[in-house]
């Protein structure tokens, strides 16, 4: 509903849609005075002079008789200005200024302007409701990989001296930011990222620590955590989509997650089912929202006939409530929901240092990226957008060869060709798939040390091990920078 905000006589309106803020501000022309051809033409030199400002702007006209005296009609305007935005404060300030800008523009155009007058509410309320769904920016264009002369961003420095730089298209492939605790990769990752918004690239980083927010603090990203009532509806599938291959989606993000037995599978499956049947998902056109409780409710109260099946049921409920208890279900569950359209076109940190159990943080991990998956297969988006994952061993862990891939891995190696790059951070590459490391385009290693380490670096990306033994004893934030070409340079961030 509205809420107020008062300035002396000034009054903005705000109403919240899902993670938006919608701002409003509206006032009367009195249209009364004057011959309807002068008001006519005041009206379009104001909206002229209105429309250089870039504002967001509405006219409605109101011609109302006056049944007890019909010579005497009513005809006034309400102009409402308009804005949406991730922040409250960064909306009203927007439609106060352009607010402000309106009134000076309709005192030039010769326009009685009543900026505090009564107004008629219900239609106020009916045009803020139609121009809400009015005010959602278009994406920026996306920056185009085949253009000549790509756009690029400065890593860092060379031994030599120069910059180091990358080329969009080269930006656009996953990378490996290798190194010991303490060796700068953090803080190269925050700096490439911040400097990425130059060309356009936006970026999602799954902040394992609760690092970034501080790190990237200039670029106001949005950043979803338990305490900020802000997070993302895994439940949720687009419109035409069947409920139930949906369930299929989360049951392969749980398993991975969670490693359920077949009986385990069963049970959860089970429960998934009761509760998207129940809350109409598949039969009714409007079906009601699922939350994490109601899922682990549906677990609780199915009727086992066996000890297996009642072991599976309590195995399946000790892993489930973790996400209920771990500060995890206030992002599944926050009441702003960050949509994947709204998660493409913003930078975001999803910030799992608040989040105290590392089963529940792999889960938010896999479910965004999984989903986020499956929305730009479904519409076959390829927009550039980068993600960060923080210790990525957690999602893409060593794995010997003679087992199958993991769907983190294939789902790692997929979201490339949709236009994701990966920047998968972690310490040693010995703890990475073998698979998702050979395959990165860059790699920038800092302090590394143990021959093995080294190894892996000669044998999945290219860096022979007499130049990587001098990572052993690199200072904080210096290191090998490894292009896709195999390019190796001593570099500095
Ligand atoms: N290029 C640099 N020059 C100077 N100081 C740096 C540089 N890069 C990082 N640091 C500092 O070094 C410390 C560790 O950096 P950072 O947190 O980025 O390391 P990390 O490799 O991410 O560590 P961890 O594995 O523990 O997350 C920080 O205090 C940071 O400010
Ligand atoms: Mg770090």
């Amino acid at each position: 509903m509205y809420e107020w905000l008062s300035a002396k006589f000034r009054k903005v309106r705000i109403q919240r849609d899902g993670a938006r803020w919608f701002a409003s501000e509206t006032a009367r022309i009195s249209l009364s005075g004057g011959s309807s051809l002068e008001t006519k033409q005041a009206v379009s030199r104001f909206l002229e002079e209105l429309s250089k400002e870039h504002a967001n702007v509405a006219v409605i006209y109101l011609s109302r008789s006056d049944r007890l005296n019909p010579a005497e009609r009513k005809r006034c305007a309400h102009i409402t200005v308009f804005d949406w935005s991730f922040r409250k404060s960064a909306a009203v300030n927007k439609v106060r200024k352009n607010f402000e800008k309106s009134l000076s523009l309709a005192g030039m155009a010769g326009l009685d302007f009543d900026a505090t007058g009564e107004s008629d509410w219900d239609s106020i309320w009916l045009m803020d409701n139609f121009l809400m769904t009015l005010a959602e920016t278009p994406p920026p264009p996306p920056p185009n990989p085949d253009d000549p002369r790509p756009a690029q961003i400065t890593i860092g420095q060379t031994s030599a001296g120069a910059n180091l730089s990358i080329e969009l298209p080269e930006l656009c492939k996953h990378m490996a930011v290798l190194g010991e605790t303490g060796s700068g990769k953090s803080t190269f990752v925050a700096n490439m990222l911040k400097r990425a918004n130059s060309v356009e690239l936006r970026y999602l980083v799954f902040d394992w620590h609760g690092e970034y927010p501080q790190l990237l603090k200039s670029n106001q990203a949005l950043v979803v955590a338990p305490d900020q009532d802000l997070g993302f509806d895994i439940f949720d599938y687009p419109k035409g989509v069947d409920p139930f291959v949906h369930i299929d989606v989360l049951m392969d993000i749980f398993n991975d997650s969670f490693d359920l037995t077949v009986s385990q599978q069963f049970i959860l499956r089970t429960a998934l089912r009761k509760v998207y049947t129940d809350r109409g998902h598949g039969m009714s056109d409007n079906p009601r929202p699922i939350d994490v409780d109601d899922v682990i409710k549906a677990v609780t109260d199915i009727r086992t006939y066996s000890g297996w099946e009642q072991e599976s049921k309590l195995a399946v409920l000790r892993r489930i409530s973790k996400l209920a208890d771990t500060g995890l279900s206030r992002i599944l569950n926050a009441s702003q929901k960050i949509g994947f359209s709204d998660l493409l076109n913003q930078d975001v940190i999803v910030d799992l240092g608040q989040v105290t159990d590392s089963y529940s943080k792999i889960f938010v991990v896999e479910s965004i990226l999984k989903l986020l998956y499956d929305y730009k297969v479904s519409r076959k988006l390829t927009v550039p957008h980068a993600i960060a994952v923080e210790e990525a061993r957690n999602i893409i862990p060593y794995r010997r060869p003679e087992e199958p891939p993991r769907i983190m891995e294939r789902i790692v190696e997929e979201l490339r060709k949709f236009g994701e790059s990966m920047i998968i951070v972690n310490q040693l590459p010995s703890t990475l798939s073998q698979e998702v490391l050979t395959a990165v385009g860059n790699v920038a290693a800092f302090r590394l040390k143990g021959s093995a380490e080294q190894e892996i670096l000669e044998r999945r990306c290219n860096i022979a091990r007499e130049v990587s033994k001098s990572l052993a004893d690199a200072p904080v934030g210096s290191g090998l920078f490894r292009r896709g070409d195999n390019n190796i340079v001593w570099f500095e961030s």
